[in-house]
């Protein structure tokens, strides 16, 4: 049953971190794309990006936030501004991410600790800062996007696959506790994708990698946006606490 008092709103805002480039840069532009007002969370050079984001179709719907999930005074701010300007947020879409990647043998705890904080505390950080605005809303999309190795591990990424497990596992407590809200958490977990993250992965890898996937190719950050697109969509509020792969059949459920 629909609450008549709780109107939607003819413009949707959305959040997404890390979307300076690769995926995040994709879904950010796909959000656009679909009509909504998107804040491309960065980290640096926020001028060159406003640039960008002005010369995308759209781009007058499109603002720049700065954004560290490092630093949690920057995620609070980032959040209070879209506030101020915006009056509501109503897609979060948790993307940035970071890999250090080493055999668990070579693995310092530093390595650990910091892959664990961006991929999976940062997340937290976000979910926490939008969740009551959400909440008094009774509305919100909450997406992040973890991995094909969150589920399946890999070897020389204990960390990051840990991290990405985690945030699966995070999002599922979150979807089981806000659900009543109108608030949706889902995932997207993507297989390879074409971006600066997997440029630098050796021939051997990425042939060896290739033999796996059944569609013979890493997918794009536009694939991965679309996915994202549908699921923060107001007709996608049946689904909540869901795992969706983007993969090209690398691994089946
Ligand atoms: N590419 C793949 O094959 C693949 C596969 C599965 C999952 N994923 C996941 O998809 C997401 C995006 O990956 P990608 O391939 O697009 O990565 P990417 O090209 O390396 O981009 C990473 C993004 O995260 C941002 N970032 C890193 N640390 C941050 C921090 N502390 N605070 C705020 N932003 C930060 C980066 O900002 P800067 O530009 O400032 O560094 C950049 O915008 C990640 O969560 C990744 O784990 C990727």
């Amino acid at each position: 049953m629909r609450d008549k008092d709780n109107a939607l709103p003819a413009l949707f805002t959305a959040l997404v971190t890390g979307a300076n480039r690769g995926i995040g840069w994709a879904v950010a532009k796909g959000l656009l794309e679909a009509g909504h007002q998107v804040y491309f969370g960065c980290r640096s050079k926020e001028e060159e990006l406003k640039s960008r984001v002005a010369d995308l179709p759209g781009g007058e719907r499109g603002e720049v936030v700065r954004l560290d999930l490092n630093d949690s005074a920057s995620i609070d701010g980032a959040v209070e501004s879209i506030l101020h300007r915006s009056g509501r947020v109503d897609i979060l879409v948790n993307n940035a991410g970071i890999v250090r990647d080493k055999l668990l043998v070579r693995m310092e705890e530093a390595d650990f600790r910091e892959v664990i904080d961006v991929n999976l505390v940062g997340p937290f950080r976000m979910v926490r800062a939008v969740l009551r605005p959400m909440m008094k809303q009774r509305y919100g999309r909450i997406i992040s996007i973890s991995s094909v190795v969150g589920t399946t591990g890999n070897a020389g990424q204990a960390n990051y696959a840990a991290s990405k497990g985690g945030l699966e596992a995070f999002s599922k407590s979150v979807a089981l506790e806000v659900g009543t809200r109108g608030i949706t958490v889902n995932v997207v977990a993507p297989g390879f994708i074409e971006t600066d993250m997997t440029a630098g992965l050796p021939e051997s890898v990425t042939s060896g990698v290739l033999d796996r996937i059944p569609v013979r190719r890493f997918g794009t950050g536009e694939e991965i946006a679309h996915a994202v697109r549908f699921l923060a969509d107001p007709a996608a509020g049946y689904i909540t606490g869901a795992v969706i792969p983007v993969n090209g059949g690398l691994a089946m459920p």
